[in-house]
C-alpha cells in the first residue's frame, strides 16, 4: 500500500492510522511475545514503530493512552504502562450484620423519596475475592485491559488478559464502545496445584488464591501469566456507546450473552428479608463453591435508579458488599509495642504467637487505644465484660477483609499468674516528649511534633504513598533507609527534591552502591523524582499529612482553592474561628470547624509551615479541574438549597448539581450565585435577599439544568 509523507496526513487521517497501527502492533506483539509464533520481520515490525512515533511527534495531542512507543512487548520494560480509567473504578462500601444490611436500603429509598412501601428490587451475587479487571472492547475487539489501581489510573495488562481462557477477544453483535468489568481469580484446585509446581521449582508458594491471581495477572512476561490458570467473572461495566439493557440483572445476562462467565448465583431479591436469606444460602454453599469469596453483594436493579443514586467519592450509593465474618483463632500475646503514628498518636500493637487466621499467618493485631486495652469504649462504657488484656494473655484475634487484624477476646481462664495490668506510656518512646491526651480523645498523641524521628518518618512515608506523591521506586521502606542514612538525610518531603543537586557533580554515586541499588534502579529513582516536581493540587494537600484532612476532604480544597497560591494564601490569611477565610473555609460543604482548625493551625505553626514553604519551592502545582461534564449552565457557581424539595431529596439535587460542575455550599454568602429555594425558606431566603443573590424554585432549577 502506498503510504502517504506523514506530513500530508491531517488530523482525522492521522488518528485513524495511529488506531490501525497500535492495533497492527499490538497484535505482532502478541504472536511474537505470548504466542511464540512471530508473524512479521523484525524490519517491517520496526518501520510500523517508526511510523507511529513519526505520527505523534506531528500530532502529539492524537498519542493514545495504549501507544505502541510507550510499550516494549505489550509493557513497559520496567513495569506497566499506565492507563486512564474513562469511567472510575470504584469499590464498595461494606455491610457487616442484618441491621448494615436494613439501614442500606432505608439509605436508598430515603435518597430517591420512596417510601418503606414502595417495591425496591435489588440483586445479590456473590463477592468474588480476586482483583478487578476492566475489559475495553471496541467494535468488539478487545483493546485493552487494564487493572484497578487507584480507581483513576490502573495498569495496562492487555497482553496478559488475553492469556485468559474465560476473557474473550471478539465479541459478536456488542456495543461499538464496551467496557466490560469484573473479578479475575484463581480456583482453588488449579491454586494447589500451582503452588505444588512452586514448591518443585523451589519457588515461594502463594499465600493464598488472591495473592496468587494478583501476582500472576501483573507479571510482564504474559508467558507466565498464560501457564498461569487464571479465570474472570464479569458482574459489571464503564464506559458504554448505548446502554446493555435496563435493569442489572438484564445487563448481566447481556453479558452472558456476549460470551462472559457470569455468576450463576445471581438472584433478584425482593426487600432485605430476601437478601439477607440468600446471604444466608450462599454462605453455606461457601465452602463448595471451589474459589474464594468474602460475601454477598447487592445492587439496585433499576439502572435509572442507579443513576440516579449516583457515587459518593468512591463508593456508589446503589451498592454495597455484605461481608462474611471474620475468621477467629487463638494465640498467645507475647508483648505489647507502641507505634507513634504521623500525627503523634501512640498505637498499641499485640506482637502474638504467629497463628493462621483465614489462610494467612498473623503475628501482629492491632490494640486500638489504651481504653481499648483496659476493657472500655471511648464513652468509658466496658467492652469484652470489662476483661483488661494483657501480656501473657491467651487473645481471639481475627482478620476481617484486608484490613489489620484485632484483638477480639481474652481467656481469662488461660491468664498466667503473674500477669500484670498493662501500664500505658505517658512519654512518647521515640523521642522522650510528653504524650497527652486531649478532652474527648481517645488517643494520647506524642507532642513532639517534627522534633519526633517517628511522626517525621511516618509524614514522609505519608507523602510518597500512593494518593500522595506516589513517586515510582520510593516506597515505605526505602523513605525509612534513606531517613536513617546520613549521606541521603532525607528528613522531610523538601529533602526529596534536593536529593540529586546536593551532590550535583555525581547524584548517582549516593544511591548505587547501597544494598539494592544499581545504576538503573538509582537513575529511575531521580526520573521518577523529577517526574513529581510537577503535581496536581489535591495531591499535594493530601501528601501534607494533615490531621483530618484524609483524600477526599484534600480534593474539596483543592477545587475550592483551585491554585497552590490561592490556597497557601487563604491560609496564611485565615484566623481560627473568625474571619472572611475561615468563613470562606466553612462554606465548603464537607469541612467542619476541627477540620478547618486543623488546615489553618498547619499554615500557623512556626517549624510546619517552614518545612511546607521548603517543598512548595520545588514543585509546579496543577490547578485542579474536574471530571465530568463541566460544560452546563451551573458549572463553577456556587448553589446553595434550601427549604422543602419536592422533585428529589436534598442528598440527590446536591450529587447532581455537583456533577453538573457546580459547586454547593451550605450557607448563602456574598460568594453564593444562586438560591434554590422551596417552600418553607427561610433565613437563607432573606440573606440571599439582602444580598443580591438570584433566588429560584425547584422547577426553575430543574429547567435550568435540563429537566428530568
Ligand atoms: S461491583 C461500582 N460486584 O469488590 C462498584 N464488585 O470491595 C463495582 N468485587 O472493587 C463493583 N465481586 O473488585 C462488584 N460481584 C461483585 C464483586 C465485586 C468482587 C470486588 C471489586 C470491587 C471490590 C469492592
Amino acid at each position: 500500500m502506498q503510504q502517504k509523507p506523514v506530513e500530508d496526513l491531517t488530523e482525522a487521517e492521522a488518528k485513524a492510522e495511529l488506531a490501525q497501527l497500535a492495533e497492527r502492533i499490538g497484535r505482532a506483539n502478541r504472536a511474537y511475545h505470548t504466542l511464540d509464533a512471530p508473524e512479521m520481520s523484525d524490519a517491517d515490525y520496526d518501520a510500523l514503530k517508526l511510523r507511529n512515533a513519526a505520527i505523534e511527534a506531528r500530532f502529539p495531542a492524537l498519542k493514545r493512552p495504549d501507544s505502541p512507543s510507550d510499550q516494549v512487548g505489550g509493557a513497559l520494560a520496567d513495569g506497566f504502562a499506565k492507563v486512564r480509567h474513562s469511567v472510575r473504578m470504584l469499590s464498595l462500601e461494606n455491610a457487616f450484620s442484618d441491621t448494615d444490611v436494613e439501614d442500606f436500603d432505608d439509605r436508598v429509598r430515603k435518597y430517591l423519596g420512596l417510601s418503606a412501601q414502595a417495591p425496591l428490587m435489588m440483586t445479590a451475587e456473590p463477592k468474588i475475592d480476586g482483583l478487578s479487571l476492566s475489559l475495553r472492547y471496541e467494535g468488539g475487539r478487545l483493546v485493552q485491559a487494564a487493572t484497578r489501581g487507584d480507581g483513576e489510573e490502573g495498569e495496562n495488562v492487555t497482553e496478559n488478559a488475553r492469556t485468559i481462557a474465560d476473557i474473550p477477544q471478539t465479541l459478536a453483535h456488542a456495543p461499538d464502545v464496551l467496557e466490560v468489568r469484573g473479578e479475575v481469580y484463581m480456583a482453588h484446585a488449579d491454586f494447589a496445584a500451582l503452588n505444588e509446581r512452586q514448591l518443585a521449582a523451589k519457588d515461594k508458594p502463594f499465600a493464598n488464591p488472591r495473592n496468587a491471581a494478583a501476582g500472576s495477572l501483573r507479571q510482564l512476561d504474559p508467558a507466565i501469566t498464560r501457564a498461569r490458570p487464571l479465570r474472570f467473572f464479569a458482574y459489571a461495566w464503564g464506559e458504554l456507546s448505548e446502554p446493555l439493557a435496563e435493569t442489572q440483572m438484564a445487563a448481566i445476562e447481556r453479558l452472558a450473552a456476549l460470551g462472559f462467565q457470569t455468576n450463576p448465583l445471581t438472584r433478584l431479591c425482593d426487600g432485605p428479608k430476601a437478601l439477607l436469606a440468600f446471604y444466608h444460602e450462599v454462605e453455606e454453599r461457601r465452602a463448595a463453591l471451589g474459589y474464594d469469596i468474602d460475601g454477598v453483594v447487592y445492587k439496585v436493579n433499576d439502572l435509572a435508579l442507579q443513576r440516579r443514586l449516583g457515587f459518593r467519592s468512591t463508593t456508589p450509593r446503589w451498592a454495597t458488599a455484605h461481608k462474611f465474618p471474620a475468621e477467629l483463632a487463638w494465640t498467645e500475646l507475647q508483648a505489647i509495642d507502641i507505634q507513634v503514628g504521623r500525627t503523634g498518636a501512640l498505637s498499641p500493637v499485640a506482637r502474638l504467637l504467629p497463628v493462621t487466621v483465614g489462610g494467612v499467618v498473623v503475628s501482629n493485631a492491632t490494640l486500638h487505644n489504651e481504653d481499648y486495652i483496659a476493657g472500655r469504649d471511648s464513652r468509658g462504657n466496658t467492652i469484652r465484660g470489662g476483661k483488661d488484656i494483657r501480656v501473657g494473655d491467651w487473645v481471639q484475634v481475627y482478620r476481617a477483609g484486608d484490613v489489620i487484624p484485632k484483638v477480639a477476646d481474652v481467656d481469662l481462664a488461660r491468664r498466667p499468674g503473674g500477669a500484670v495490668p498493662y501500664v500505658f506510656p505517658q512519654t512518647c518512646p521515640e523521642c522522650g516528649s510528653e504524650a497527652i491526651r486531649e478532652e474527648g480523645d481517645s488517643v494520647r498523641r506524642c507532642t513532639g511534633g517534627l522534633i519526633c524521628p517517628a511522626q517525621a518518618v511516618e509524614r514522609l512515608k505519608h507523602f510518597v504513598s500512593r494518593a500522595a506523591f506516589d513517586i515510582e521506586g520510593l516506597g515505605a521502606k526505602q523513605v525509612e533507609a534513606f531517613f536513617n542514612d546520613p549521606t541521603l538525610a532525607i528528613r522531610e518531603p523538601a529533602d526529596i527534591f534536593t536529593l540529586a543537586a546536593r551532590d550535583a557533580a555525581n547524584p548517582l554515586a549516593k544511591l548505587k552502591n547501597r544494598d539494592g541499588w544499581g545504576e538503573k534502579s538509582a537513575t529511575n529513582l531521580f526520573a521518577a523524582i523529577e517526574a513529581r516536581r510537577t503535581i496536581p493540587l489535591n495531591r499535594l494537600i493530601f501528601a501534607l499529612g494533615i490531621r483530618h484532612v484524609g483524600e477526599a476532604a484534600a480534593a474539596l480544597l483543592a477545587t475550592h482553592y483551585g491554585t497552590w497560591e490561592a490556597f497557601e494564601a487563604a491560609m496564611t490569611a485565615a484566623q481560627i474561628g473568625a474571619g472572611p477565610e475561615w468563613d470562606d473555609l466553612l462554606s465548603i460543604d464537607g469541612v467542619g470547624a476541627v477540620m478547618a482548625t486543623s488546615v489553618i493551625t498547619a499554615f500557623h505553626q512556626p517549624a510546619e509551615r517552614a518545612s511546607i514553604d521548603r517543598l512548595a519551592a520545588h514543585l509546579t502545582v496543577e490547578q485542579v479541574t474536574r471530571r465530568g461534564p463541566v460544560e452546563s449552565p451551573v458549572a463553577g457557581k456556587t448553589v446553595v438549597f434550601t427549604g422543602t424539595l419536592e422533585r428529589m431529596t436534598r442528598a440527590e439535587a446536591k450529587a447532581r448539581a455537583e456533577a453538573l460542575g457546580a459547586k454547593v455550599a451550605g450557607s448563602v454568602s456574598a460568594k453564593t450565585d444562586l438560591l434554590v429555594a422551596g417552600p418553607g425558606a427561610g433565613s437563607k431566603a432573606a440573606k440571599a435577599a439582602e444580598l443580591g443573590v438570584e433566588v429560584i424554585d425547584e422547577d426553575a432549577w430543574l429547567a435550568l439544568i435540563g429537566g428530568a
